[in-house]
């Protein structure tokens, strides 16, 4: 049967600890793994922008010894003319051996999934998931931080339309000993959805805050993230909000000093760029770590590398 990854929760723990295993061996010795996918293709279809995702991907298969093809654009597909979701994956299921999909429409995925002849990725479905966001976020928090279990969690910004949150929670909900502490705006609060699916659905301990400075000394980890502007209906609601939160180094003083800085990036305004000197912020190794788990990934769903379940 054709292996897809559609959410974080396709995969069981033991399956996630696996590839980020396998992840971080491939980080340690890249060489090893640079023919494994030699004469493999990977179809990158990107009906919305994306810079890190889709180069990631483009990188890792690459760096497997893979060729790429692909559209970073719905403008520059038959998108354009009307093809729907599922011909166009029906279609390029016959040009390559994996895909790896992002659409602004929530499910386009799981459709994609429905009609394709191999394994397909969602590198992003509007305001709902972005599972291999999560992986990178997981291999992150585990080379910097050394462990995946009792850490308290600040999830920082728009809890609303931010899918690497979603997916986030969805995998570290599942981990030991873990508690949350929801950092928003009432607008931008965590969507009934997740809420009922990771929180109440586990049990895990959580508590919500408007403010960033009262919950900052509590964190093991800061996970901020960017006003998603492409999802709001109203551009002066999302002027409104956009500024919510911004860290900045003299906010960092009540945070503890091995506190992890994350953000899936790209930043707008919500990180100050003087934090970035700080080493408590691992944003842009967390981008570098998405490469070799996404490595992980492609060995994985091409039957190259066994992860046990
Ligand atoms: C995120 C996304 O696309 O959801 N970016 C990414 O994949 N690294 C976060 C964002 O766009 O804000």
């Amino acid at each position: 049967m054709t292996r897809h990854l559609l959410n974080i929760l396709d995969l069981s723990v033991g399956e996630i600890d696996g590839l980020l295993r396998l992840a971080s061996e491939i980080y340690d010795r890249p060489a090893d793994y640079r023919d494994a996918c030699r004469h493999q293709i990977l179809a990158t279809l990107f009906f919305e922008p994306s810079t890190r995702t889709r180069l990631s991907f483009e990188s890792a298969m690459l760096s497997l010894g893979g060729n790429v093809l692909g559209f970073s654009d719905a403008a520059s597909s038959s998108a354009r003319k009307g093809e729907s979701v599922a011909d166009t994956v029906a279609v390029v299921s016959g040009y390559a051996d994996v895909i790896a999909m992002r659409h602004p429409k929530e499910g386009a995925p799981m459709v994609a999934a429905a009609h394709s002849l191999v394994p397909v990725i969602n590198a992003g479905d509007g305001g709902h998931y972005h599972p291999t966001q999560t992986l990178t976020d997981l291999m992150t928090v585990r080379r910097e931080k050394g462990r995946l279990s009792g850490l308290t969690v600040g999830l920082c910004g728009d809890l609303k339309f931010g899918r690497t949150v979603h997916s986030l929670l969805g995998a570290l909900t599942r981990y030991g000993g873990m508690r949350f502490v929801l950092i928003s705006p009432d607008e931008l609060r965590l969507p009934e959805f997740v809420r009922r699916n990771c929180l109440d659905a586990t049990g895990v301990p959580y508590t919500e805050s408007r403010s960033l400075e009262e919950v900052m000394g509590e964190l093991d980890l800061l996970y901020m993230t960017r006003v998603q502007r492409e999802r709001f209906f109203n551009e002066e609601e999302y002027l409104r909000l956009k500024d919510s939160y911004v860290l900045t180094p003299e906010k960092l003083r009540s945070a503890k000093p091995d506190m992890l800085i994350l953000h899936p990036l790209p930043r707008v305004n919500e990180i100050s760029t003087e934090v970035d000197a700080d080493p408590r912020a691992c944003y842009f190794r967390q981008a570098h770590y998405g490469r070799y788990v996404r490595m992980a990934l492609i060995l994985a769903l091409l039957g190259k590398e066994k992860i046990e379940p």
